[in-house]
This record gives C-alpha cells, sequence and structure tokens, in this order.
C-alpha cells in the first residue's frame, strides 16, 4: 500500500509565536494565514514489512535524489508516526518507508516544517485507514509539535483557534483560494537553514518584557485584519501585515536568549519596500517569517510591476491554494 500526499506552506498574516501549552502545541493566540501555491511538500508513504523496519528519504530543493535521513528529521518522523497512532486509536503492525521531496529551500523561514507534518497527517490517517475530517487532521498536525502545520489542512484563507485545549484548538477555511487574488513573492536572501528552530524560539517567547503587549494587540489586529479582509482592502490588510511582522520579531530579538532571524540583506529590503510603496505608489507589504527572507504581499495586478522591481532575486510566486491532498 502506498500513498502519496501533497501539502503547501503557508504563509501566516498573524503569527503564531509563544505557546500556551508545550506539551499540546496549543498557541498564546490565533493565527490568519494562506497556503502558497508554489512552495509545497510531497510525501510518498509506503508500508513496510517488519515494524522495525522504517526508513525516510528525502530530496532537498533543486537535489536530483533521494538521500536517506537517519537525523533528527527522521527522529520527528517516528515520533509523528507514534504520535498519530495514539491520536487514531489504532496501532501499526508494519513499518514505514518515507519519501519527501519540496520545491522550495527547507528550514529557511517559508515554513517546510508546515508543510511536512500536514502531509504526514494526512499520509499516516490514510496509512492507518481512520477517515479524519479537516478539523481533526488540523489537530492531528498540530500535534506535531510544529504547530502552524494544522494551517496547511484547510484550503485557502485559513484561521487558527488557539482554543483552550487539544479539541477547541483547530484550523478552519475562511475562504477558498480564489476568494481574493492575494499574492505572496518571496524574496530569496539565503539558502541556508536557520539556526535556532521555531519550537525553541516559541519556549522562550515569554522572556521577552514586550511579549504580553504583543499578546493585547495581537487579537486587535486580527479583528482588523479580518475585516480587511472581508472588504478586500488591500492597504489596510497590508499594513497590518507589516505591523503584525514587526511585532513577532520585535519579541523575538527581545527574548532571551536573543533570537535574530534577519540579515543585514533583510533590513536593507524594508527599507526598500517602504520606498516603494511611498514612492512610487505600489501598494506592496512585507512579512517575515523565522528566517532572513522576506515575503512581499500584494494582488496579483501588481505582481509584474513588482517582480521587475527585484529582478535580482530569485523568486517564488504564490497565489493561494487548496490545502493537503491525496494525489
Ligand atoms: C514564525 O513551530 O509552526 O513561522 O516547526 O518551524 O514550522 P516550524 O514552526 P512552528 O512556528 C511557526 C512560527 C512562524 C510564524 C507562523 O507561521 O505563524
Amino acid at each position: 500500500m502506498k500513498i502519496k500526499v501533497k501539502s503547501p506552506a503557508n504563509i501566516a498574516f498573524i503569527k503564531y509565536w509563544g505557546q500556551a501549552d508545550h506539551r499540546l502545541t496549543l498557541p498564546c493566540n490565533s493565527s490568519f494565514s494562506m497556503n502558497l501555491s508554489n512552495c509545497s511538500v510531497t510525501v510518498e508513504i509506503e508500508k513496510t514489512q517488519s515494524l522495525s523496519d522504517s526508513r525516510l528519504f528525502i530530496k532537498e530543493y533543486e537535489a536530483v535524489d533521494y538521500i536517506e535521513n537517519t537525523t533528527s528529521a527522521y527522529k520527528k518522523t517516528m515520533k509523528f508516526f507514534k504520535t498519530a497512532q495514539d491520536f487514531l486509536g489504532k496501532k501499526a503492525e508494519f513499518g514505514i518507508k518515507v519519501k519527501s521531496s519540496i520545491t522550495f529551500p527547507r528550514s529557511a523561514g517559508i515554513a517546510s516544517s508546515a508543510a511536512y507534518f500536514s502531509a504526514l497527517a494526512l499520509g499516516f490517517s490514510k496509512l492507518l485507514e481512520v477517515e479524519l475530517d479537516k478539523k481533526q487532521l488540523s489537530i492531528l498536525a498540530r500535534l506535531s509539535g510544529s504547530g502552524s502545520a494544522c494551517r496547511s489542512v484547510p484550503d485557502g484563507f485559513v484561521l487558527w483557534h488557539k482554543g483552550r485545549s487539544s479539541e477547541t484548538s483547530f484550523a478552519e477555511s475562511l475562504a477558498d483560494p480564489d476568494y481574493w487574488q492575494i499574492t505572496d513573492l518571496v524574496l530569496i536572501l539565503s539558502k541556508t537553514s536557520k539556526k535556532v528552530e521555531s519550537a525553541e524560539g516559541h519556549l522562550k517567547a515569554d522572556t521577552s518584557p514586550l511579549f504580553a503587549e504583543r499578546l493585547y494587540g495581537v487579537e486587535k489586529r486580527l479583528k482588523l485584519m479580518l475585516t480587511a479582509f472581508k472588504h478586500k482592502d488591500l492597504e489596510l490588510f497590508g499594513h497590518l501585515v507589516e505591523s503584525e511582522a514587526l511585532s513577532m520579531h520585535a519579541v523575538m530579538m527581545s527574548q532571551k536568549p536573543n533570537l535574530y532571524y534577519w540579515s543585514t540583506k533583510t533590513f536593507a529590503l524594508l527599507r526598500r519596500i517602504t520606498a516603494l510603496r511611498q514612492k512610487n505608489g505600489l501598494p506592496v507589504y512585507f512579512t517575515i517569517d523565522a528566517g532572513a527572507n522576506i515575503h512581499l504581499i500584494t494582488e496579483r495586478r501588481f505582481l509584474k510591476q513588482i517582480i521587475s522591481e527585484f529582478s535580482a532575486f530569485l523568486t517564488i510566486s504564490n497565489k493561494s491554494a487548496k490545502g493537503a491532498e491525496v494525489i
């Protein structure tokens, strides 16, 4: 039996940073995101005969072949396979062979783990022959420990309700991919992996003196952003997206130990984006996850012009996409 699943990465407009419950991966605030059409992970899962025979093969961005991975990615996959069995209430009487390939640089602030673990959540539930609805599947993806994976399960534009328990912390689609022609043009400034994983960073978010202030402001921003989203008000939406990214990075930079994900290139480009808006009137806004790369948020009709402004960079252009699916 072989299952093939494709799942998108997602970009958060309202970010998830900090956990209310580490064991259950419950976030301190709700978050809002869009699935990315051209940044995805495909996994192929196959049963192997003996329980002890489990292997993981990974094909990196731009690589030709799969390479066997025996280190941390393997351990995380096996740990999640166990979590999935507990969640689904079914024991696997077999081992697994997983092959995974990715369309973008891993660990560079483009949510590769979100795409990977949401794909595994769907793949494992199919392998164990348990049908889950999207809500339950998002909960299972969240329990992988890569919380934002839950947002890659539903389609299009997705809200992750922070909840107060495992059952109430889930993601749901607020609109289909074609609701609004929002585009995310990722500027790849660096292909190297981030030094501190988000999982580690979340644990220390509350050591920042700005964290309590952020939690107060983020609820207001989310409410306002959903209004901007409803009216497709790009200007208000974009300004909120930027404020939100800056708020999260201010917390990251001021938590202990400090987390600086930006590079000098990132900083220089932020100024350029603001200038493009002010001088050329181009409605383009930035957001940044846990990495140096920048996501440029705009509407599709402005994309050509924006790409020409950033032609010196490697870019990946994304529209909103469906969530995890069997292919
Ligand atoms: C900065 O713990 O879900 O991207 O396991 O690295 O995928 P990974 O991250 P996770 O935290 C995501 C943090 C964030 C903001 C966001 O996507 O909301």
